[in-house]
């Protein structure tokens, strides 16, 4: 390839059909916004230039791209009212102004995120070799669909695009449809757009026209794509076909590069998930989402959640563990039943047991807090062991404060530590104790009443309840 292409995005219609408060291409496939798949395609591509052509709720839908690729990464140009592809093309026009005659376009719809970069590439190489200057993708689809039809002469050359709604009856059975993805010389783009004229059924200015004047050059190149790469969203049914290829795509490469599931059809994968290690192996039901990186050996059970989490090599997830933006160290074990909430960090050998919450909260090496606790704004030294029913009292209504366990320190079942608290190295903190004050380093703190054992008790009080019970019968009723 000689020069890098510019890429042009589709993306301004308003998808009327979704029914939704949110653009359609920020709707998301395998946790990514459609309009983000076709932009790092185009990337991947060795696209020069990317100018995203917006219209509906433009502002937000930048706001998206500049979040995802940078400020000002992806060029947009701005179709106030949406006329028809040809229309939006012409919108994008002047964003590439200055580049020369002879630079490759290629034109991109916005609703169709499983476009391979290969393909971009193979349009630019077909348009490059392509008397005419133009280059098409045309599919099959797997159902009836309301695509433009590849018409031919007796030669075979592309004669024409006919829409669904101006298409003969004749022209209604053409098997090729136009997948709506090109690539032309900007020179030929300049001219053929001033040309377009709305004399159709939908009054627009179609882009596919462009195919009719490159027949008068010797005829576009059309590239067949499989159906499943370029079907587009249109509706929410699509929504879900799309998202199922995605995350088929998405399972297949991660099985590939030695990641063993039980059931990939019901391993959830987000698109950015990753790198995930060898042997992980993933249990039905699990969901890994944003940005979740996974190292080698790591077992993650049934139903488990992670969202933006780290988790080390040879650790273990067991079932339906919560994980949210938090980092876990080597051979740990977390769950069953186990959240882990922001910005917990869980270090090497730790054990994190059933129904015990963290926030923000570092778990040292080789620590325990194996069943019923909440540690919140807490530090947990290493090796230390947090009883059944710990809680930290981090919150007084107003602020929160910090829990501090040093290494090795012992806290009993059913202890609260109210915070700010340390525990010192090694202290104990006796079962049931309320600490509020600091517990010095070796200490035991205990602020449990003295027991008592009152000798016989028990049996006289049922005695006397039983006699209480009798009279009662003989009187009442
Ligand atoms: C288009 C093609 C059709 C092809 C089909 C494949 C035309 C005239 N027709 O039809 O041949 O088979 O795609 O899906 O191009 N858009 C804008 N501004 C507009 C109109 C559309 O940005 O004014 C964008 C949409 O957001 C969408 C893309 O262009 O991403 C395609 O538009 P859509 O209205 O879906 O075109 P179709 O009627 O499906
Ligand atoms: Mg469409």
């Amino acid at each position: 390839m000689s020069q890098a292409p510019i890429v042009f995005i589709m993306a301004a219609g308003l998808g009327t059909r979704m029914k939704s408060d949110t653009a359609k291409v920020l709707h998301k496939i395998a946790g990514r916004p459609v309009l983000h798949w076709i932009v790092l395609a185009a990337k991947q591509a060795g696209a020069g230039r990317v100018v995203a052509i917006l219209g509906h709720q433009n502002e937000t839908v930048k706001a998206s791209l500049d979040a995802a690729f940078g400020p000002g990464a992806v060029d947009i140009a701005i179709q106030p009212e949406q006329r028809g592809t040809g229309h939006a093309v012409q919108c994008a026009l002047p964003a590439v102004e200055k580049e020369s005659d002879d630079r490759i376009v290629a034109i991109l719809a916005g609703d169709a995120p499983l476009l391979q970069s290969e393909r971009i590439a193979q349009l630019v190489e077909a348009c490059a070799a392509n008397k005419a200057g133009l280059s098409l993708l045309s599919t099959v689809p797997d159902r009836d669909m309301p695509y433009g039809r590849l018409v031919r002469d007796r030669e075979g050359l592309l004669e024409k695009i006919v829409e669904d709604v101006d298409a003969t009856p004749e022209q209604k059975k053409i098997k090729d449809a136009n997948a709506s993805f090109y690539a032309v010389r900007l020179g030929h783009l300049r001219k053929d757009l001033q040309t377009l004229r709305a004399d159709n059924k939908k009054g627009e200015l179609y882009l596919t026209d462009l195919v009719a004047h490159a027949y008068k050059r010797g005829g576009a190149t059309a590239i067949d794509a499989p159906w499943e790469e370029v079907s587009g969203i249109n509706d929410r049914v699509d929504l879900s076909a799309v998202e199922a290829a995605a995350r088929r795509r998405v399972n297949e490469h991660w099985m590939r590069a030695g990641v063993t599931m039980i059931d990939p059809k019901s391993t959830y994968i987000d698109a950015d998930v990753g790198p995930l290690g060898k042997d992980v192996w993933l249990a039905p039901g699990v969901c890994l989402r944003g940005k979740t990186q996974i190292g080698d050996h790591v077992r993650v059970d049934t139903g488990c959640v992670l969202t933006d989490v780290t988790v080390a090599a040879h650790t273990q997830l067991k079932p339906y563990s919560v994980l949210t933006e938090s980092q876990v160290g080597e051979r740990a074990q977390i769950g069953p039943f186990s959240h882990l909430r922001p910005a917990s960090r869980i270090d090497d050998d730790a054990h994190i047991g059933n129904f015990v919450e963290t926030k923000k909260t570092h778990v040292m090496q080789g620590a325990k807090a194996n069943h019923l606790a909440y540690l919140g704004d807490a530090s947990i030294g290493s090796k230390a062991n947090i009883g059944a029913g710990t809680i930290t009292c981090n919150y007084d209504g107003v602020s929160k404060h910090k829990t501090t366990i040093e290494e090795g320190a012992f806290i009993g079942s059913d202890s609260q530590l109210v915070a700010p608290v340390t525990v010192g190295r090694g202290a104990y903190v006796g079962s049931g104790t309320t600490v509020t004050k600091d517990v010095p380093r070796g200490a035991l703190a205990l602020t449990r009443v003295k027991q008592v054992n009152v000798e016989g008790w028990a049996d006289r009080f049922r005695e006397a309840q039983a006699k209480r019970k009798k009279a009662g019968e003989g009187g009442e009723h």
